[in-house]
């Protein structure tokens, strides 16, 4: 595991967002695995401002997200679909954009469908990740199956609570979601996390130093061969000494 300790939340969004442009301008990377959430918006920006000034061309990428909400069309203001128009995907265009559709008529066909589709783009190169205050990665809420596949899932109530600002007008946050597995992320080339603030400093010292656990879905990144992890100084300030002051850290 890489750790890149930055000093304020915009730093550590721009580091994160550098390190895969420089990836897929290498040519590794090819099918782009994405995250939503507040934590990734300014990556994104970062990116749409590499793909303006000529930097970087996102056209030959494939996409795939980690979940989206049961029961939302893709034109749903509060969907991750408009989530990644809104950050992404209007601002540089891409190859092709895999998504969940939340108001798939058959859920557990439509997780087994995306299945199919990572497979047949060849797997996810790179998948981008943040994680929830329990712990949780894409969807995957604490007590997922550390080999868990793309699947419909019941969100609880930190989680629902944590995103009820993304629900505005007396909308609540469905109790529902699709999201790709444990598993399924786990089989990425790549991993990179991306974690900013205090509220996520106990879930980020848990996932990296705790024991590898139901209790913290992310935890199973530990066994991952290639995870790269960018957090600013307040997500990573509950890390131990030997992981926050260690040779990995740097920017
Ligand atoms: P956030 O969500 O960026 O809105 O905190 C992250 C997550 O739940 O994975």
């Amino acid at each position: 595991m890489k750790l890149h300790i930055l000093p304020t939340a915009q730093d550590a969004a721009k580091a994160a967002a550098d390190h895969i442009a420089v990836k897929v301008k290498g040519g590794s990377v090819r099918v782009l695995g994405l995250a939503t959430g507040r934590t990734p918006i300014a990556l994104y920006q970062r990116l749409v401002d590499h793909v303006a000034g000529g930097k970087l061309d996102l056209r030959m990428i494939e996409s795939f997200n980690l979940d989206e909400y049961v029961g939302l069309r893709a034109e749903d203001p509060c969907s991750f679909h408009a989530y990644m128009q809104q950050h992404l995907f209007s601002h540089a265009p891409l190859k092709h954009s895999y998504l969940l559709e939340g108001d798939a008529e058959d859920p557990f066909a439509e997780c087994d469908r995306y299945e199919r589709e990572i497979r047949d783009a060849g797997g996810i190169d790179l998948q981008l990740l943040g994680i929830g205050q329990n712990g949780h990665i894409g969807f995957n809420e604490p007590e997922s199956a550390h080999d868990s596949r793309t699947r419909p899932v019941t969100l609880n109530a930190m989680t629902r609570a944590a995103n009820q600002p993304d629900f505005p007008g007396g909308r609540t946050v469905p109790e529902q979601a699709l999201t790709m597995g444990i598993g399924t992320i786990l089989e990425a080339r790549v991993l990179v996390l991306l974690a900013t603030g205090a509220a996520k400093a106990q879930a980020l010292n848990a996932a990296l130093q705790g024991a590898v656990s139901l209790e913290c879905p992310a935890s199973a990144l530990q066994a991952h061969a290639d995870l790269t992890v960018f957090a600013d100084t307040e997500a990573a300030s509950r890390l131990g000494p030997a992981l926050a002051a260690g040779p990995q850290q740097g920017a």
